[in-house]
């Protein structure tokens, strides 16, 4: 690891105990090495949305395999990451690969946590973050970013906010055995490092479009969200409260003229976490 991804581990720990992992010890391997002791996981919120079991764990909604995770669970699991968010962007601090497979959680010895971790792409200045070469993983990136435009200092400096809203909608639109059954082109997320790399991958990100949460169009009628599976349109109903904040942040129109941080989209949070949904309402931190 290097020196600057042990440091912003540390920084962003302590803003944010509870939302990022913890380093246990640090030690330097040589000049340029460094070795960091962190904090063992259950594992990462990508497998947990496979496993209803610790899914109930969240909070006792009957998830079930092979069936859309209750919303209520899922506002469960990303409380911790989206204040943990706020708290780092307050502090000048950009992850900069949020995703499930960089959320880890930890069901053991007490109320489950979600955390987050991997800083190896993270910046922590404005300054580190217009200088940095442009990264990201194509599947939770705004489609303004990956056509070329990625160079505005608002899309750069709230790309976090895009990454954990559009890992948000990968849970609400997450189905059993969707991995297994879609084309291996879907699953690709290839970390983009450079425009060239980019421009290479053109056609596999215009099937992403096709295929992803890119193309979701969230319906005009209530509650509703619509995505692309297997060839088709699925709909499953969710709260009007996340289909503002989807609406908000992943339809480009809205979006790309006005990149939200976390600070803007509050009320829509807030609205969601006191949202009476199945169980009723949970959250109190947002
Ligand atoms: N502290 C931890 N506890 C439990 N699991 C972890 C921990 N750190 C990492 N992992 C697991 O290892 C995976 C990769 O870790 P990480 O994201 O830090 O590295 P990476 O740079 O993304 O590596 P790669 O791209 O090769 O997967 C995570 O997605 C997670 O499943
Ligand atoms: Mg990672």
């Amino acid at each position: 690891m290097f020196y600057r991804e042990v440091l912003i581990t540390i920084a962003a720990h302590s803003l944010a105990p509870r939302g990022v992992i913890r380093p246990v010890d640090i030690y330097l391997d040589d000049p340029d090495h460094w070795i960091i002791v962190m904090e063992k996981a259950d594992g990462d919120v990508s497998h947990l949305l496979e496993d209803p079991d610790t899914l109930n764990k969240f909070h006792q909604a009957g998830a079930v395999a092979g069936r859309p995770i209750p919303e209520i669970i899922i506002r469960e699991i990303y409380a911790q990451p989206i204040m943990a968010i706020y708290l780092m962007n307050k502090a000048h601090i950009t992850h900069r690969d949020i995703k499930n497979e960089n959320l880890l959680y930890s069901c053991s010895g007490g109320p489950c946590r979600v955390m987050i971790a991997d800083f190896g792409f993270s910046t922590l200045t404005d300054a580190e973050l217009m200088t940095e070469p442009f990264c990201g993983t194509p599947y939770v990136l705004p489609l303004c970013m990956l056509n070329g435009s990625y160079g505005n200092r608002n899309h750069r400096r709230t790309m976090d906010v895009y990454g954990i809203i559009s890992s948000i909608h990968v849970a609400a639109s997450y189905e059993g055995k969707l991995k297994a059954s879609t084309p291996e082109k879907l699953t690709d997320s290839t970390t983009l490092v450079s425009k060239k790399e980019m421009s290479s991958k053109a056609s596999v990100l215009e099937e992403k479009e096709k295929m992803s949460f890119l193309s979701t169009v969230v319906q005009k009628g209530k509650g509703v969200l619509r995505y692309w599976k297997g060839g088709a349109f699925v709909k499953r109903p969710i709260s009007d409260e996340l289909k503002a904040i989807f609406k908000a942040v992943l339809i480009q129109e809205n979006w790309e003229p006005n990149p939200k941080t976390i600070g803007q989209l509050i009320p829509l949070l807030h609205s969601w976490a006191h949202a009476p949904l199945l169980g009723g309402p949970l959250l109190t931190s947002l």
